[in-house]
């Protein structure tokens, strides 16, 4: 299998991720604006995760590096950020995570042309192979490394084969993949990590999650 490149795996969630797919055994990549930065977050995460194979690098320079490349970046930089992807994506697995809020307390998603933040992504990357996943997953937990992780991640996408791949990221976090569906459901995610939120707030939880019953 070959690296994971985390752009934006300096922040919240991207951070996480990389350090739990990297004590998995993944070779993984940290992506940020900053080569610097991401070489320091890639420090930690090597400390964080006590073992594994994690470098850092520019955004553009990870994802031409990589195998999947996975975004954890904010919606307000979706655009430009892509943009600088592009050349090194083409037919790559793209994963998207972003739950487009406009507002976080209460949450309110931003209004897309395209229908879903992922459906953009797609549209900035048409080569690309755009994957929607990880959307309901806390960053809280994520980060608390040594609690194992619980509950489902939904995949929605276009490609099967990019699909099981997510998959495979999902289980090496502990977690069950489940294939929701095409790229157009990518809007139904979206919509249910605000729901999250919302619940997170009411309830005064950092780290409410998924799980189905019944399969
Ligand atoms: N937080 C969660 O629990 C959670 C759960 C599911 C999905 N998500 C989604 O994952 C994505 C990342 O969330 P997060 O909480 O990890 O975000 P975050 O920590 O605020 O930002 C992640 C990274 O994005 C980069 N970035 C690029 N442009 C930016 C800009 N204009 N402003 C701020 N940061 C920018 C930064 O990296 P550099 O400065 O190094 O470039 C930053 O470290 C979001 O789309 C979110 O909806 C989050």
């Amino acid at each position: 299998m070959g690296p994971i490149a985390v752009v934006g795996g300096t922040g919240h969630l991207g951070f996480g991720l990389a350090a739990r797919w990297a004590r998995a055994g993944r070779r993984v990549i940290i992506g940020s604006r900053q080569a610097a930065k991401a070489e320091e977050a890639a420090q930690q995460a090597r400390a964080l995760a006590g073992e594994g194979d994690i470098r850092g690098a520019a955004n553009a320079e990870a994802a031409a590096a990589a195998e999947i490349v996975v975004l954890t970046i904010p919606f307000a930089a979706q655009a430009a950020i892509l943009e600088d992807l592009r050349p090194a994506v083409r037919a790559k697995v793209v994963v998207d995570t972003t739950v487009p809020l406009r507002q976080y307390a209460p949450p309110h998603l931003e209004s897309i042309p395209a229908g879903s933040a992922a459906a953009q992504t797609q549209a900035l990357l048409p080569e690309a192979r755009v994957i929607a996943a990880f959307h309901t997953v806390s960053q809280t937990l994520v980060r608390r490394i040594d609690e194992p992780l619980e509950g489902d991640v939904l995949v929605c996408g276009d490609d099967p084969a990019a699909k099981a791949a997510v998959g495979d990221l999902a289980a090496a976090l502990g977690m069950r993949a489940l294939d929701a569906g095409g790229l157009e459901q990518a809007v139904t995610l979206e919509r249910l990590a605000a729901l999250v939120i919302g619940l997170n707030q009411r309830y005064r939880r950092k780290a409410i999650g998924v799980r189905f019953t019944g399969m």
